[in-house]
């Protein structure tokens, strides 16, 4: 019994053993894409199967010439997998290549994409599209699919254009943020998305820039009209004073008369007007000031700051 077992398994070694060497597997895998690539100095065909890791019963996915095989349709995310690749050419068969995948471990999370920036007044809204599953869904439902404790967040980096090494970091759970930073200045942002659970994190976004907006261009055009309308006010009242009272008393209405004694009370709402008006713009450019800073110590979960 046993010199069977030898025999047959060396007859098994024999028609297996080759010239033909063993293809080079790398596995290629973002999101829910599980394409295994492999380099061959010569043309053969490649027979690709794969099993689960407890069964070992394989099941053929690709033949032919090509020198990668597309597994992501078999392969369920939170499955252990035994992948494997043999060369035949001229009759001639290598040995299997074998690969062990397990995809929620070696699969990398694809990095959002679409990241549109738009400045308002001392503020940016971010937007983008998370990462993708080859069925059309989330990468976060399938996540937490696979584990409910499982979530998926993104961090936001952002930085003033004028200091590239300044990063401030925000930790989001929503694809649509906006920031309160200051006005006319130009921000460059980049996120990523990454799932404490699974320890995986994609890569940054390229970076989008874009100029804060401000209420103070609005002040920049009505501080001349209101510096115009103190002076011709301050003007207007100097006139009624020194002149008005001396010489045209007697030969105007009365309803004038009560013009220019009013005119000391009409200047007192321009006054408030204008206070008003600072008391409006100031509070949001304080806030906008106070608002960097605030973000800046926010570690949020995820460690690594928010170089690439
Ligand atoms: C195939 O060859 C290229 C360049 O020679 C190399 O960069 C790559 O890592 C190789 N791939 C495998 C699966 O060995
Ligand atoms: C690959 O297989 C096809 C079909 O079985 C065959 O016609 C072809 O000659 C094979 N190519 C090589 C390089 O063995
Ligand atoms: C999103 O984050 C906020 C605060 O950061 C939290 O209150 C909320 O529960 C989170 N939502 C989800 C779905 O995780």
């Amino acid at each position: 019994m046993p010199m069977k077992l030898l025999v047959m398994l060396g007859l098994i070694r024999l028609s297996a053993a080759a010239d033909l060497p063993k293809p080079e597997l790398m596995m290629d895998a973002v999101n829910t894409r599980y394409v295994l690539r492999w380099n061959y100095s010569t043309t053969a065909n490649f027979t690709a199967q794969w099993a689960f890791s407890h069964s070992l019963s394989y099941r053929g996915v690709c033949f032919g010439v090509e020198a990668h095989c597309d597994y992501s349709a078999h392969l369920d995310y939170s499955g252990l997998f035994v992948l494997r690749v043999r060369a035949e050419a001229e009759g001639q068969m290598s040995d299997w290549a074998i690969r062990e995948f397990c995809p929620d471990v070696d699969a990398a999370l694809g990095t959002p994409s679409e990241l549109v920036v738009e400045a308002g007044d001392s503020m940016v809204t971010v937007s983008f599209k998370e990462p993708m599953a080859e069925s059309g869904e989330p990468m976060s439902s399938v996540l937490s699919q696979n584990s409910p404790e499982a979530t998926m967040a993104f961090r936001l980096c952002f930085r003033a254009e004028d200091a590239p090494s300044q990063w401030q970091a925000k930790t989001l759970n929503t694809t649509l943020h906006t920031l309160s930073l200051p006005a006319h200045t130009r921000y460059c942002l980049k996120v990523r998305a990454f799932s404490e659970h699974f320890g995986k994190r994609s890569r940054y976004t390229p970076e989008q820039c874009t100029t804060t907006l401000g209420s103070s261009m609005l002040w920049r055009v009505l501080l001349p009209l209101l510096l115009l309308l103190v002076v011709l006010g301050g003007l207007g009242f100097l006139w009624t004073r020194r002149r008005w009272r001396q010489f045209l008393p007697s030969a105007l209405p009365s309803s004038m008369m009560m013009d220019s004694k009013s005119h000391q009370p009409l200047l007192v709402p321009r006054e408030n007007s204008c206070a008003v008006t600072a008391v409006v713009a100031m509070p949001t450019a304080e806030q906008a000031v106070s608002d960097g800073p605030a973000l800046a110590p926010s570690p949020g979960p995820e460690t690594g700051g928010c170089h690439c």
